[in-house]
This record gives C-alpha cells, structure tokens and sequence, in this order.
C-alpha cells in the first residue's frame, strides 16, 4: 500500500467524510439516507455506481477524521477495488495519513494464509502540495515507526527474547545511524545492576542492556528515554494466573516504544539529541529463580526486599534508570513501561498514566497528547502513598503494603532511583493499559498499539 499526494487523480473509488449537517445537502441524499446511512461518527456507505464510499464524521477535527479513515481502510481492504482517494487540506493531513496507515496494519506473521489486499496505490488529493507537503512525509515517519513498535511488540516471545531484542536494535542502529552499545549479563554484574540480573536469572536468555543514542550536530535539547523490556512476564515464582499470563509478551512495549520513538526522531531529522535504554529481560521459573524474600543490592546501593516477583518491572526499572542518569546528563529522562494493572483501573485502558513531579512538564504532555490523538491523565504522588513501600528489613520494599493506588505507588517507587537533581527532569509513563488491545478502537486493531510513540513525537516536535 502506497501513499501519494497529488493535485488530481482517477481513482477506483473516492472517500468523502460528511457530517450530519452535510447529509442533507449531498447530491446523494436519497440514496444514502434510503440505505439507512445517517452520517454518524464511523459510520460507512457504499455507493459503488458512483465510485464513492461515504464516511460519516461529527466534525472536521483531526481524531475523527482518523478513526474514520481507519474504518474506510479497513473496509477497503476487503473490496477488489485497486486504488483510492481523500480530499485533505493542511489541517487534517496528519489525522488523514495515520488512520490509514495505523488503522489499515495487519500483523499477519504466524498465519499461513496473508491478507491479500488489491487496494495498492492510495491519493491523498490536495490544490497545494508545497505547502502540506512536510507534514504529510513527517506524519508517514511517525506512522511507520508506530508500525514498527507494533510489530516488535506482537512479535512471540520464543522469538522475541533479550538477546534478540539486542540484535534487533543493532539493525536498526545500523539502519539509522545511530550509535549502540550492548551491555550482556557479564557487563551488567560489573555495572552492579543485581536488581535488573535477578529478575532475568531463571530465564534461559541472558538479559541485555540496550542503549541507543541518536546524536545531531548541535543539539537543542538531550534527552534519555527508558523502556521497560519484559519479553516476557509470567510473574516469577509469584506466578501469573493462566488467563493473566495470556498477552504478557507485551510487557517489552516500553522498550520497543522507545526504539520506534528513536527511530522516528532520526528520520524526522530532529535537532534533539536522543537516548533510548532498554532493559531486555524475560521474568521465568526455575530452580534459580529470584523470590519472595529476597533482598537485592541495586545499582544505585539502595536495597530492596522482594515481596512478589510479578513486580519485576520496577526493578529492571530502577537499575536501568540509574545507569541512563550516570551515562548521560540529559534535560529530560522518561520511562515507558507497561508496570501495573493498577493503572488500568485508575485510568480505563485506553489511557496512559503520566506521573511525576514537574507540572509543567506534565502539561507540555497534555498538549502533546491532544495534538497526537493520543490519551493520558495524570496521576498523582501523595507522601502517604510513598510510606506504604517502607520495608522491615531492606530500604524500601517493592510492593506496596496496601492494595490501592497500585499505579501510584510503581510511580514512587522508581522515584527512589531518580535522583535529587533530576527530579524535575523526569515522567514515568504507565502504559499497560493504551499499549495493546484486544479489540479495536480509534486507530488501533487487535493486539499492540505503539502507544507512546506518537505522544512523543508530538513533545519532540514541539521543543523550542
Ligand atoms: N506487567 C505487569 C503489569 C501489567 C498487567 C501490564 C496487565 C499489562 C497488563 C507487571 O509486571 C505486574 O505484574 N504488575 C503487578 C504488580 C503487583 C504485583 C504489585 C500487577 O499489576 O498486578
Ligand atoms: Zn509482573
Ligand atoms: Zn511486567
């Protein structure tokens, strides 16, 4: 499937958007309403005598416009018809592009049978192509790298693993110019990441530090992104029940976000110096499993009592964080990780959880959630919730003693590993809930959703 922006085309068939307003002055009134078409949000008509098919918005704003594409798409692919066009103008190329592109995926890997779509060639029909013509290619990059997060993430964890992982971002340094350095098992017990080594002991795949680093001449900004990378998470010896353990070869969507995030920002030419880390680990069973009541040496010497080895995100986290902050001295330091289910009860699932200190910093995260169509809301850190990870016998525990505010209480945790002077440098982003899905909505089909990546990109692009 190609994307191409003309003055003018022939197509097989053209996609118009109407709203409720519209429908009464379209040509084909009847027709469409006599099909019972009321031009409702994501709704769709077929008026194949006239080469169009009819997609009902609520209004011109960039988050419908996407979701109706992705419907249109969708519903395309499945024709025999070989091409097709949008009218667009500046203000909706990027909802345009993405609904194609995000809501048109398909991972199709591990079935015998692909897809096979006729629909090949698809125009985006615009009077001005110098004046769109940046922000349409821009929306690609960052469409695409959203595919590539998803495609890692839906990738099975018997092939997916830490050491592949590694290999993977090594290609993509490759392809992308940027720098990359691998720390294996041995490297890491010389870093004295104990936390990180004892969550991936059982698993029979070594675990990996990766660290990407995309480098412009004169970089406006430095900033490190950090990615939880669970290759797999069966909860350790605090073992996941069965119906849990299904889709848990997502908990890596942090670390592949950060990857599509680094992807993007190199393609997009950003004048921002980019870091991304990524704690590859798989949590496993074994005679040599780490458990509860363990006590771990982090890197940064802070100890930890092991309470439920299913809380093994944040402690891959918290290593991996302290080695972001001693290797780099960036303005801004942010996590992905996929950490708690709490979040989706707090949240809804299709939210990501901000938590952090800055404000302001939180804000500029608003904005770029509106302006990428992508959810967040903010949950806040309170000091009562911070004393429920007190430990008797290590300096902090790694669960909470209480079962609310789970989301919080991850937060805080990792707050412990962020230190003094970067407080306000740093987000934590709870994706467990936005990161994948198992039924569609928006932009998003069954399985990953590369949540993250458009936010962030919307943030980059909006840095003075
Ligand atoms: N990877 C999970 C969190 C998760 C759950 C992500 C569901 C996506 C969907 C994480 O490692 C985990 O198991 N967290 C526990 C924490 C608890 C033991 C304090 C959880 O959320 O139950
Ligand atoms: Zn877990
Ligand atoms: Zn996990």
């Amino acid at each position: 499937m190609k994307i191409n922006l003309v003055t003018e085309i022939e197509c097989d068939v053209r996609v118009e958007f109407i709203t409720k307003e519209l429908l009464d002055e379209h040509k084909n009134k009847k027709t469409l309403k006599n099909g019972g078409f009321k031009a409702e949000q994501d709704s769709i008509c077929f008026l194949h005598s006239k080469k169009k098919l009819i997609c009902g918005v609520d209004d011109f704003e960039n988050d419908n416009i996407r979701s109706a594409a992705s419907v249109a798409i969708k519903s395309l692919k499945s024709t025999n018809y070989k091409s097709t066009s949008f009218n667009t103008i500046k203000e909706n190329i990027k909802g345009l592009v993405e609904g194609i592109i995000l809501g048109g995926y398909e991972f199709n890997n591990y079935k015998s049978t692909k897809s096979d779509s006729k629909l090949k060639n698809i125009y985006l029909v615009c009077q001005d192509i110098d004046f769109i013509k940046k922000d349409f290619e821009d929306a690609i990059i960052i469409a695409e790298a959203t595919c590539f997060t998803r495609d890692i993430v839906n990738t099975i964890p018997h092939e997916l693993n830490p050491p592949s992982f590694a290999k993977l971002a090594k290609k993509l340094a490759k392809e992308n110019n940027l720098e990359c350095n691998i720390l294996d098992e041995k490297e890491l017990e010389k870093e004295n990441m104990h936390a990180m080594l004892s969550v991936g002991r059982a698993s029979v795949h070594e675990s990996q530090l990766i660290h990407l680093a995309y480098k412009p001449k004169n970089p406006k900004k430095i900033i490190s992104l950090v990615g939880k990378g669970l290759t797999y998470d069966s909860g350790g010896l605090s073992l996941k029940p069965a119906t849990s353990m299904v889709t848990m070869k997502m908990d890596k969507a942090g670390g592949c976000a950060v990857l599509g995030m680094i992807k993007a920002a190199s393609e997009l030419k950003l004048d921002i110096e980019i870091h991304a880390f990524v704690g590859a680990v798989e949590n496993m069973i074994g005679g040599d499993a780490y458990k509860p009541d363990d006590v771990l040496t982090s890197r940064s010497g802070k100890t930890i009592e092991v309470r439920n080895t299913d809380a093994e995100g944040r402690l891959v986290l918290s290593d991996v964080l302290d080695y972001a902050q001693s290797s780099v001295d960036a303005d801004y330091i942010f996590d992905f990780a996929t950490l708690t289910g709490a979040c989706m009860v707090a949240l809804g699932q299709y939210t990501t959880g901000i938590m952090g200190h800055s404000n302001k910093l939180k804000h500029s995260f608003f904005q770029a959630a509106n302006e990428s169509g992508e959810l967040v809301g903010s949950l806040p850190f309170n000091k009562h919730l911070k004393k429920l990870l007190k430990s008797e016998i290590a300096d902090i525990s790694n669960v909470s003693s209480k079962p609310y505010g789970g989301a919080i209480t991850a937060g805080l945790f990792l707050d412990n590993f962020i230190k003094d002077e970067n407080k306000d440098k740093w987000l934590h982003f709870d994706i467990a809930g936005s990161a994948y899905t198992e039924s569609p909505w928006d932009c998003n089909v069954y399985g990953a959703t590369g949540a993250g990546v458009r936010l962030v990109c919307s943030f980059l692009q909006n840095i003075e």
